[in-house]
């Protein structure tokens, strides 16, 4: 094994407790491992190489524990913080695993489970201020439908702005330093599922009170889900100033939610969301952890649970690997220049133009037209880079 893909602390690698603690149970039948307690993920990522977790409330104590189970479940897991120097960069809530939230949260129809659920977001803000985690992360998995009829879908989205603005003025209030990521997926327990791509998720932000403190938590499998692009969908989310967070995993097209490590399934997709996601570090555009959000298969045992985890940042570094040399490389360059791809930054008016320079402007469309534009070249070179021929 070449060791340069061994995870270091400056890649900012994390996991949601919940992947590597899924104890496989799944529709068609039970667990096929034990559950996981909190500070053993812990422990066990950290000699992995993660750098930080990221955890829903009930990952580290049940939901109807009382106070005093809690105290000792999160004294349990914030030791092994502190012994490992595993950071919390992120926190969530469950608002779809007990079956009071059989109808979603926010946008339950039943307004008492609403108000329950923004005051379980609350009680867990606390929590994730106190542990330092800068994203709180809200995945609405039961916010949405089967059927048409069941759900007035106009007033679903006035609910889950209030819950927003809410929790907006809740942060400020407490002078949290902590920034909410939406995160879309289109179906999924729900037959469909509210704000199911990152377009959708983006265009809501802008109804919001307080927009700046809200941004997105995209997941590849999610928006392959839709047949989406997600290096396209993440490229837009950052042109937007809105990437706040990232689940990355893998997924083989549109189907149910696969969670596979990342770099399996869509290989290709794969290698440009690291190129988008890289690209976005240098520019700036992107300061989060490298998060992954898989599921280990239900076919592994508790040593194939971390097999499977440490292959997620092994991809991720051969994958980054991959990227920097085609970008590296001066065929690629001279491939991207022939391709025209770089002109595509230059503004179509010049600086001192209007309309009325454009409008009656002589351009030679059948040399255009005529012209080919090279991109299977460049995308050649792509592949045998990712091939490992070049
Ligand atoms: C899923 C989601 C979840 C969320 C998690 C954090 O499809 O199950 O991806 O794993 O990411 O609940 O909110
Ligand atoms: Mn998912
Ligand atoms: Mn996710």
């Amino acid at each position: 094994m070449n060791d340069s893909y061994a995870p270091t602390p400056d890649d900012k690698f994390s996991f949601g407790l919940w992947t590597v603690g899924w104890a496989a149970q799944d529709v068609f039948g039970p667990a096929t491992r034990a559950p996981m307690a909190a500070d053993r993920a812990v422990h066990e990522l950290a000699k992995i190489g993660a750098y930080g977790v990221n955890f829903h409330d009930n990952d580290v104590f049940e939901f109807g524990d009382t106070a005093a189970d809690r105290d000792r479940k999160i004294a349990a897991f914030r030791a092994a913080l502190d012994a490992t120097g595993l950071k919390v960069t992120t926190a969530t809530t469950n608002l779809f695993g007990h079956p009071v939230f059989k109808d979603g949260a926010f946008t339950h129809n039943d307004r008492d489970v609403r108000r329950f659920a923004i005051a379980k977001v609350m009680r867990n803000l606390d929590l994730a201020a106190e542990l330092g985690a800068r994203v709180y992360v809200c995945w609405g998995g039961r916010e949405g439908a089967e059927s048409g009829g069941a759900k007035d879908v106009q007033a679903a989205l006035a609910r889950m702005k209030e819950a927003f603005d809410v929790l907006g003025d809740y942060v400020t209030e407490q002078g949290y330093d902590l920034r909410f990521a939406i995160e879309p997926k289109p179906n999924e327990p729900r037959g469909h599922i509210l704000l199911p791509t990152i377009g959708h998720a983006l265009a809501f932000i802008n109804e919001l009170e307080r927009p700046e403190l809200v941004g997105i938590n995209p997941e590849v499998g999610h928006e392959e889900m839709s047949g989406l692009d997600y290096a396209t969908g993440i490229r837009q989310a950052m042109w937007h100033g809105k990437l706040y967070h990232i689940d990355l995993n893998g997924q083989t097209g549109p189907r149910y939610d696969q969670d596979l490590r990342f770099g399996a399934g869509n290989v290709g997709g794969a290698f440009w969301t690291v190129d988008a996601i890289e690209d976005g570090i240098a520019k700036g555009q992107y300061t989060g952890p490298i998060h992954f959000d898989f599921k280990p298969p239900r076919t592994e045992d508790d040593a194939g649970v971390w097999v499977s985890a440490a292959a997620c940042m092994r991809n991720y570094k051969i994958l980054r690997a991959k990227v920097r040399a085609f970008r590296a490389d001066p065929e690629v360059r001279a491939a991207r220049e022939a391709a025209r791809v770089d002109q595509l930054a230059v503004p179509t008016l010049a600086d001192t133009e209007t309309w009325a320079d454009l409008k009656d402007a002589t351009i030679d469309v059948d040399r255009l037209a005529a012209k080919g534009m090279a991109f299977e070249h460049l995308d050649q070179l792509a592949l045998e880079h990712l091939y490992g021929v070049r």
